[in-house]
């Protein structure tokens, strides 16, 4: 088990640390080294389109350790189902800025849950003419994978446990945490 360094104090709800900066960073430049090397003859800059709010620390390292010619924008969605169930068509509450038709797009996400947002988002941005889509997700519970979504690139596969930190937050808190600890489950 990964141990909490001197600077970092675990607080009390925070069962104990999952992925370590150290860890992280290395697994991000990994990653970034596959996209450099998929990309490295393209045309016109790839777009990488960051899922908020939860992606916005992966994409930023992700992005800052990329050599090749790329944008950066965002997106912000909410899914709801039928009968208020949470799953089903994403709606978005912010569309890109950037035009995606005809162009290489790199969907970033934080994490893959059952695969919903991730689903309707590919089959959403498919249908806008992309001429190449991917998606890079930091953290993989594929336990509890109910849509099937193609993951190219994938940072960690975790258990199902409750997760924050590195850009994914218990109730907006933790999300600037360097590390990605386990958390105790909480009530509500
Ligand atoms: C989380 C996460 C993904 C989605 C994954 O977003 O950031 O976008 O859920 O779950 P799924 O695979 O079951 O669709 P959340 O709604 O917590 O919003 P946030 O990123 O703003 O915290």
């Amino acid at each position: 088990m990964a141990q909490v360094s001197e600077r970092q104090t675990l607080a009390p709800d925070l069962k104990k640390i999952l992925l370590t900066e150290d860890e992280i960073s290395k697994r991000v430049s990994e990653l970034a080294s596959e996209i450099n090397e998929k990309y490295k003859d393209t045309q016109e800059p790839l777009i990488l389109v960051g899922v908020l709010k939860g992606s916005f620390i992966f994409l930023s390292d992700l992005s800052r350790k990329l050599t090749i010619p790329h944008v950066v924008d965002f997106i912000a969605v909410s899914s709801y189902g039928s009968g208020g169930d949470k799953r089903g068509e994403v709606r978005f509450l912010m569309d890109t800025r950037e035009n995606i038709t005809g162009r290489d797009v790199l969907i970033v996400e934080d994490i893959l849950d059952s695969g919903n947002t991730l689903y309707y988002l590919t089959k959403i941005f498919k249908s806008r003419g992309t001429k190449n889509l991917e998606t890079a997700v930091f953290l993989d519970k594929s336990e509890r994978h109910e849509m099937e979504v193609d993951v190219k690139y994938i940072g960690f596969e975790i258990p199902d446990v409750w997760v924050v930190g590195y850009g994914l937050d218990y109730k907006e808190k933790y999300r600037t945490l360097p590390y990605v600890a386990e958390m105790y489950p909480q009530k509500d």
